[in-house]
């Protein structure tokens, strides 16, 4: 399985890159390939913003009734747990609540990109480990769009 160091941003154009030639292997349409490596980045700088470091790996999964294959991504970090898994989902939140406009001028991001995540995939999932967590997320190529479209 490959598996990407991210420590710095430069590993996430890597580990992003290769997402996207791997789904395109599966099978997924190029609009696809291209949300799973906005997927891909999205998790991956979060590791770096949130997670301390950690890795990105990522594999096919095996063809289900109706769906194809599938791709299944890992975000595994060594940082602190998300205080509220519910709310860090929701759009323009961090994870204890809406973040204020004033903040977006002085913070890294606006508070998308796991909502983002999770509207480009079949299922999410966090996953704590006793030294950080991992997020699985997976994406099938055929079936139900993902989700919220
Ligand atoms: N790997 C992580 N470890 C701990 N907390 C995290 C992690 N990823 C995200 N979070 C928390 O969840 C919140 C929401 O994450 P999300 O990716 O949606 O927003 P963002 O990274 O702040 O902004 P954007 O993704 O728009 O650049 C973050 O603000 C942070 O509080
Ligand atoms: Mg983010």
């Amino acid at each position: 399985m490959p598996n990407f160091e991210i420590r710095v941003w430069v590993d996430v154009l890597a580990a992003r890159g290769a997402v996207k030639a791997f789904a395109g292997e599966l099978g997924f349409q190029p609009r696809e390939t291209t949300e799973l490596a906005i997927v891909a980045s999205e998790l991956g700088s979060n590791i770096i913003k949130y997670g301390r470091h950690g890795c990105l790996t990522f594999s096919g999964l095996e063809p289900q009734e109706g769906r194809g294959r599938g791709i299944s991504v890992v975000a595994r970090d060594y940082g602190p747990p998300f205080h509220d898994l519910s709310i860090a989902l929701q759009d323009g939140c961090d994870d204890r609540g809406p973040l204020d406009p004033m903040q977006l001028l002085h913070r890294k991001g606006i508070g998308g990109g796991l909502g983002a995540v999770l509207r480009m995939t079949h299922s999410f999932a966090v996953h704590p480990l006793s030294d950080g967590k991992e997020i699985v997320v997976t994406r099938h190529v055929k079936g139900p769009g993902a989700r919220g479209r």
